[in-house]
């Protein structure tokens, strides 16, 4: 049994700042983080070279949309007492790490990588992702996860919270830890991934949440703004007047009740029997939402008012976690034999 396995659990996760966070980004990793951080050691990297890996030509706003993401992190509840937050460029030993695991992986096991196709796909690069066109994938964004795993291992990360389009990528981590063990020496621990069953969050118009579709809620709009795409969101095109019978199960209003709603639980039949016309039904949805999204609003406006806490925040956890990456260098420059 390797060390790791009985020590208790070490989390590392990341998030690529793209800005003010969504309602997925919140069910989908965040809400899970914040329960996480009382049971285990965490560390929660604003992963910002990765968003380099996509993103290189439009890095204008990246320091600004570090600062929204981490102001969101703290009002939906991370706390720096509880988890180490910090910035991966700041932290230059996951360059480091990065460069000396890619010594040993093989570009085949990058080539064939889902996820990166399918980001290259998004970005218009690739159409197939056959052999031809994968050359088109920039050099950076290949190693996008040999980065990834670098910072995971940098602080002997058992276990990656995820979600599931992330888990080419864990199992890559694990294959770069077992190549280097057997090539090294047992160093680095094999990262696990830890699945969260997350409820699927539907943008206002029933696709994907997404920036790219202008069909997201954000985890800090206001009430205004917040009532404005509720009255958007897409329901059941065949209930067209108040009585008529509705079928819940393709509606984002429904989804949305789901989750946020003391509604919900009457809300499905009501529809079906056409108890409830979606007028009302967005109106109980606006209500339901805003009580769940006024506190946030407010412990966001209460850490933007102290200029500077933010900042406080990344460094004092940058200082921690480099002490604990520098810990892993050392062991993994004297197994790879560039010290003594
Ligand atoms: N690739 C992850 C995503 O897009 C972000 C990430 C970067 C990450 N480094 C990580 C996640 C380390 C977990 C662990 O969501």
């Amino acid at each position: 049994m390797t060390e790791a396995k009985k020590t208790r659990q070490i989390i590392v996760s990341g998030m690529r700042p793209t800005g003010r966070l969504q309602l997925g980004n919140y069910w989908g990793a965040l809400k899970n983080w914040v329960e996480l951080q009382d049971r285990c050691e965490c560390y929660f990297i604003v992963v910002d070279w990765h968003a380099l890996t996509t993103s290189y030509r439009d890095s204008k706003n990246l320091r600004s949309h570090c600062r929204e993401m981490v102001l969101d992190w703290l009002a939906a509840g991370l706390d720096p007492e509880k988890c180490v937050m910090f910035t991966q460029s700041q932290v230059k030993e996951h360059a480091e790490l990065h460069l000396l695991l890619s010594m040993i992986v093989p570009t085949p096991w990058l080539l064939r990588n889902p996820t990166v196709k399918e980001q290259a796909r998004e970005m218009g690069l690739i159409q197939d992702g056959s052999d031809n066109e994968v050359s088109k994938i920039d050099f950076g964004h290949l190693g996008y996860p040999v980065l990834q795993a670098a910072d995971i291992m940098l602080y002997r990360g058992t276990h990656v919270p995820v979600g599931e389009d992330q888990l080419p990528h864990l199992e890559l981590s694990r294959e770069i830890a077992r190549r280097f063990n057997s090539i090294y020496g047992e160093v680095l621990p094999e990262p696990q991934a830890l699945l969260t069953p997350a409820p699927k969050v539907p943008g206002i118009d029933g696709r994907k949440m997404s920036k790219s579709y202008d069909n997201s809620i954000e985890l800090g709009e206001t009430a205004g703004s917040l009532e404005a795409k509720i009255r958007r969101m897409f329901t059941d095109p065949a209930k067209i007047r108040q009585n008529d019978k509705g079928h819940p199960e393709g509606c984002v209003v429904y989804a949305m009740h789901k989750l946020y709603s003391p509604f919900a639980a009457t809300r499905e039949q009501e529809c079906r029997d056409g108890a409830v016309g979606c007028v009302q039904c967005k109106k109980d949805l606006a209500g339901s939402m805003e009580a769940v999204i006024a506190p946030f609003r407010e412990k966001r406006r209460q850490w933007e008012a102290r200029p500077g806490a933010v900042d406080e925040i990344l460094e004092s956890g940058r200082k921690k976690a480099q002490a604990a990456a520098e810990k892993t260098m050392a062991q993994v420059r004297r197994a790879m034999h560039l010290t003594d």
